[in-house]
């Protein structure tokens, strides 16, 4: 069978990062966080001391970290020259500079020719999932998906996984970082014109994954 190039995009909190790694690997497919890798270059950047609220100065050393993706759904690993960052990625002070570093367009370029890159060379196909891949990424996609769901479904998702975090504060913080990728010059977050919408609102994980694998199955 020829390499299957699915894309999942959608806001945070609606289960795209589990649904997207149970798929790929269910079905034997390369997995791509592509959030991870915004995440990357934004703690790079934190680290070097680069000023967030200065697009000019984040775009002159846009390309300078070396950023490294493994796409193995069961170990999906990230690095910055040879650092793993897979941990410090997840802090608050990462989510919170995130959506400023991933508007600029120097930023976005480089890291799209790296996710190009990944998914063309998938030797059995891959599951790219973020913000703009079905749109901007990959618009060849053999299968497009944008999941959503209630803000309250993605704030109770996000708490829960932040242990004890609490829950209005998520949602607002939330909500905040999808208004600003949803309304960024550069390739927003957005719903594909030939995407599939699934509401997971009421679903439960499994059920996605269950729904989805369908929808791959369909395309091979
Ligand atoms: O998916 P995750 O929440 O880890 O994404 C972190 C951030 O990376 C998003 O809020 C967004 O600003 C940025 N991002 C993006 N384009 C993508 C994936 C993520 O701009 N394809």
């Amino acid at each position: 069978a020829k390499p299957v190039i699915v894309a999942i995009d959608g806001p945070s909190g609606t289960g795209k990062s589990s649904t997207s790694k149970a798929v790929a690997a269910q079905l034997g497919l390369s997995y791509l966080d592509t959030g991870a890798q915004y995440r990357a270059i934004t703690w790079w950047m934190v680290s070097n001391g680069i000023d967030i609220e200065d697009p000019t100065a984040i775009a002159a050393v846009a390309a300078k970290p070396e950023i490294i993706s493994g796409t193995d759904p069961a170990n999906p690993t990230i690095s910055v020259d040879g650092t793993d960052v897979a941990g410090p990625i997840r802090t608050q002070e990462v989510t919170s500079k995130v959506s400023a570093v991933s508007a600029v367009p120097e930023v976005r370029a480089r890291i799209t020719e790296l996710q190009r890159t990944l998914a063309t060379s998938a030797e059995y196909g891959i599951v790219v999932e973020g913000r703009d891949i079905g749109t901007t990424v990959l618009p060849d996609a053999d299968l497009k998906i944008f999941l959503t769901a209630s803000p309250e479904a993605r704030a109770a998702r996000r708490s829960g996984e932040l242990k004890g975090a609490d829950v209005n504060a998520t949602r607002e913080a939330l909500i905040k970082r999808d208004a600003a990728d949803s309304s960024r010059k550069t390739s927003p977050l957005a719903k594909a014109g030939d995407a599939v919408e699934v509401d997971t609102t009421a679903l439960t994980l499994p059920q996605v994954i269950e729904c989805v694998v369908t929808l791959v199955e369909e395309k091979r």
